[in-house]
């Protein structure tokens, strides 16, 4: 028997980006592929990219420099490396990768990692290859690509695909370009995915999807299906004790999403919804469709439906003609929210986005500062968040043994870490942990006394 071939895949981006990279380990586990942790053990190297802002897509060739030394130094002891690079920079920029990086073998983009088998075989029978066509448009809409390989259980927490691509084209995105048109899997198949993975202990799903809630897929019935319809039927599937989705729009939340928090325990009451700006001249100009005011009242009906529900978001700032109002807008849209996380980001101009041929107005100083001053009040925000789980009897899920020996960690339902002392059999179980102080973003507790009471069901998941 052939020894096993080492893969190292390295991730940058979004969710979809590790998602996808479980994928692909997947689909080149029966080709003989092991995962190794070390890039200097690995035979085949795949940079899975990330193309959202240009210090994310730079990066990608001063890896590719560093990896083709490796490849140079494994050619002199005889051993064969290939390098391949998928993700949205391979979508975007695969021509330019081919011509300014000889080191790789592969260019693949995100609608076709299933390909990466056949495509390591034609690299090394013809030279390099690249595939970056997305599929085929029909009648129907957009054929849905082949099945990879089936899903494999990795832990506690899991992500399944429900939604890919974007029509929404936000005037400084790349998304809608690199990952195409939106596409729903259809809802049986998501359910197998989801069977899988219960059966294999895994206990909390989290719905993706580029715009996850703008999902509508096939339903058994026949009928077109909503997330929050797809999160009701899978709420009643055995072994389910949390379920979470990302990344939402303002405007595709609809008011079956809403009931399902109102009327889901397992459904956690944690909510990633990005606005980027709270100034509607510049939410006009980033082409978002929707008002300050609208996401407000989005936000008020998620309250209103369950009042134990909390929010995270996405702030750009010094995007081309944000003035000092504008910027003052979104720090007050901050500070009525309330956020129990968010990330902020300084615009970066995307070759081939509408934003691109805007002239920037904000210097790199101002931006700068917006930044600072954004990022201090959402942290501020998020450790007035986390001080107020202190003294609080809140439910845990438990992931793994944390690093200090005897010592457990899992996450609260605003995925907050916890750790507690304990046995590693509470892995898999939502237990009631009193919380007693904070650690940076980590929160330290002991198991309450009724969670050695009480039987251990999973599905309890009352706040
Ligand atoms: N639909 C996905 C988009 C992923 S991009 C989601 O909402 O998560 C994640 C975030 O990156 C966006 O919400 C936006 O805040 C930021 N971003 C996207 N393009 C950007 C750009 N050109 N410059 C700066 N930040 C950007
Ligand atoms: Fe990009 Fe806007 Fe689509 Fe999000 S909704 S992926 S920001 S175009
Ligand atoms: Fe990046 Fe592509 Fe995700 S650009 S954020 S990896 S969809």
């Amino acid at each position: 028997m052939k020894p096993p071939r080492k893969l190292h895949i390295k991730s940058y981006g979004c969710q979809m980006n590790v998602y996808d990279a479980q994928r692909m380990a997947d689909t080149l586990t029966p080709e003989g592929f092991v995962e190794t942790a070390n890039v200097d053990d690995a035979d085949l190297v795949i940079l899975n990219t990330c193309h959202i802002r240009e210090k994310a897509s730079e990066k990608v060739y001063s890896e590719l420099g560093r990896l083709r030394t490796i490849k140079e130094e494994a050619a002199r002891n005889g051993r064969q490396v290939s390098i391949a690079v998928a993700g949205c920079v391979a979508q975007a920029e695969g021509q330019e990768i081919i011509r300014r990086a000889p080191a790789v073998d592969v260019v693949v983009g995100p609608q076709s990692y299933h390909h990466l088998p056949q495509l390591l075989v034609h690299a090394k029978r013809h030279g390099r290859a690249l595939e970056t066509e997305f599929p085929v448009e029909d009648k129907f809409g957009f054929l849905p690509p082949p099945q990879p390989q089936a899903i494999r259980a990795r832990g506690i927490s899991a992500f399944v695909t429900v939604q890919e691509g974007c029509d929404k084209f936000c005037s400084f995105c790349v998304v809608p370009y690199t990952r195409g048109a939106e596409l729903s899997r259809p809802v049986a198949r998501i359910v197998d995915d989801v069977r899988r993975l219960t059966d294999a202990g895994v206990r909390e799903i989290t719905l993706i999807g580029q715009n996850v809630n703008a999902y509508h897929g096939e339903g058994p019935d026949g009928r077109i299906w909503s997330l929050g319809k797809l999160l009701y039927h899978l709420a009643e599937l055995p072994g389910i004790a949390r379920l979470r989705y990302s990344t939402s729009h303002p405007r595709d939340v609809d008011q079956t999403l809403i009931e399902a928090h109102r009327d889901l325990p397992a459904l956690m009451p944690f909510v990633h919804l990005p606005v980027q700006s709270g100034s509607d001249r510049i939410l006009a100009a980033m082409n978002r469709k929707h008002s300050a005011d609208d996401y407000r009242r989005v936000v008020d009906r998620f309250r209103a439906a369950r009042q134990d529900i909390a929010f995270s978001s996405d702030f750009i700032v010094g995007f081309p003609g944000e003035s000092r109002e504008d910027f003052a807008a979104t720090l007050a849209l901050v500070t009525q929210i309330g956020y129990a996380a968010a990330y902020s980001f300084k615009y970066s101009p995307r070759p081939g986005t509408p934003a691109a041929d805007l002239q920037e107005t904000v210097s790199a100083a101002e931006m700068d500062e917006r930044l600072v001053r954004l990022q201090g009040l959402i942290d501020s925000q998020q450790s007035a968040f986390n001080q107020a789980a202190i003294g609080r009897t809140v439910d845990v899920l438990f992931e793994r043994a944390a690093r200090n020996p005897g010592q457990m960690v899992g996450r609260t339902a605003y995925l907050q870490p916890a750790h507690v002392m304990a046995s590693p059999d509470i892995v898999g179980r939502v237990l009631p942990v009193t919380i007693e102080s904070l650690e940076r973003y980590s929160l330290l507790g002991t198991l309450a006394p009724s969670a050695h009471a009480r039987p251990s069901s999973p599905l309890h998941t009352g706040a």
